[in-house]
């Protein structure tokens, strides 16, 4: 991993699987997930400092946002990188897959992973969701792909098509509190 990425890159994957692994450890996830959610973080990035070229080959586009916008490919060319490589980790092929676009399917490693990539301290934005996630893993995922799909709508730029439905699912899953609230029956 230290040598597909650059060294600023790197930092930021340890923080990414560090905090996925305290958010999947605050909503007590089961301690397999808390290691794939550990071990996405560490994976997720694995393609992002590779040429559009690759990423292109890697990742056919699947639509206009794609092919004009190679980068976000980065997610599914991680992807086939780590099959091609042997790695059969479903769920965490999801979350790798998913990291830009958002968890689909109730997947909730993918949502650690999803949004520490958002809210890692190094980024210096969204700490408001880092501490929702530490309390509700699934209201701070409703608040960050809401206000992601929100905000592109709101100026008019096209949203993709896998985080709408990434959008959707959040309809969908039910996510519960990740611990216990006193006020809940
Ligand atoms: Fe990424």
């Amino acid at each position: 991993m230290r040598l597909m990425v650059k060294p600023r890159r790197y930092e930021h994957v340890l923080r990414v699987a560090e905090l996925a692994r305290e958010i999947a450890e605050a909503a007590a996830l089961s301690p397999e997930e808390i290691a794939q959610a550990y071990a996405a973080g560490i994976l997720h990035d694995i393609a992002r400092d590779l040429p559009e070229s690759e990423l292109l080959r890697l990742a056919p586009p699947e639509c206009d946002i794609d092919s004009r916008h190679p980068l976000a490919l980065h997610g599914r060319a991680a992807r086939t990188l780590l099959e091609r490589w042997g790695y059969r980790d479903e769920r965490v092929l999801a979350a790798v897959e998913d990291h830009t676009t958002g968890p689909r399917g109730g997947n909730r490693v993918a949502a650690c992973v999803y949004i520490a990539d958002v809210s890692e301290p190094g980024r210096g934005v969204n700490a408001d969701i880092r501490e929702l996630a530490l309390n509700d893993l699934g209201a701070a995922l409703r608040r960050s792909v809401t206000s992601k799909v929100t905000y592109l709508q709101g100026k008019g730029i096209p949203v993709h098509p896998r985080t709408l439905a990434a959008y959707h699912d959040l309809e969908l899953t039910p996510w519960r509190p990740s611990r216990p609230s006193p006020w809940r029956p």
